[in-house]
């Protein structure tokens, strides 16, 4: 049985009070009998300014999430208005996602300025997940993970087909030597068992359907086979 990564992404939203409820329903799912989390690496990837308070509260109830952030700065500390490090970020975090295509459409980021993104982050020992659209996207060296997300399915409800996106991913694995790729795109707990069911495809990046708690933990479930009823 391959091992899976969910990577839950919940981009500019939510702020203490929504995340702390978050957290309250998702530590009620997961004291539930029938909650299997065994062979899974869950990553949920928060805004900068929730990461302290999610740190804090993963520990004190001992949740299976291990957190990241959504990108990093391209420069180290220092006279960087407005940046987050690489540094700062692993204070709190393990995980960060660059290339996602929202900072390259809204925020204009190159192929250059993500490569010197993925270079502090490895510098601070972060673990990197790199987004591509499809299987001639540049990956830096350095990069520990992938996620094949096709800009049409981000958040519009439509995802890609699996047998295609296996087909992404496997090609993105013969090119490279990453070992961990996964799809991201309209994930939902319906449709995750059936990415998860191709031989290439390791795991799933949910955006909309990692912000409900309820909803998230049906996904994990359902990638291990488990019914949503039982929730
Ligand atoms: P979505 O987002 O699941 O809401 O489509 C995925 C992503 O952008 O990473």
């Amino acid at each position: 049985m391959k091992s899976l990564f969910i990577v839950g992404n919940w981009k500019s939203n939510k702020g203490i009070a929504e995340a702390h409820d978050w957290l309250r329903q998702f530590n009620a799912k997961c004291q539930m009998p029938n909650a299997k989390w065994k062979d899974l690496a869950i990553v949920l990837c928060v805004p900068y300014t929730l990461l302290n308070f999610l740190h804090d509260q993963i520990k004190q109830l001992n949740l299976p999430i291990v957190l990241g952030a959504q990108d990093v700065s391209p420069f180290g500390d220092g006279a960087y208005t407005g940046a987050v490090s690489a540094r700062q970020v692993k204070e709190f975090a393990d995980w960060v996602i660059i290339g996602h295509s929202e900072r390259r459409k809204y925020f204009g980021e190159t192929d250059e300025v993500l490569a010197q993104k993925v270079a502090q982050a490895k510098t601070a020992g972060l673990n990197i997940i790199y987004c591509v659209s499809d299987e001639n996207t540049v990956i830096p060296d350095g990069v520990d993970a992938v996620a094949y997300e096709p800009v049409w399915a981000i958040g519009t409800g439509k995802a890609e087909t699996p047998e295609h996106a296996n087909a992404v991913i496997a090609g993105v694995k013969a090119k490279t030597q990453i070992r961990s790729v996964i799809y991201g795109g309209s994930v939902t707990p319906d449709n995750v068992a059936s990415f998860l069911a191709q031989p290439a495809i390791d795991g799933v990046l949910p955006g909309g359907a990692s912000l409900d708690a309820g909803i998230f933990a049906a996904l994990i479930l359902a990638s291990q086979g488990q019914a949503l009823q039982t929730l």
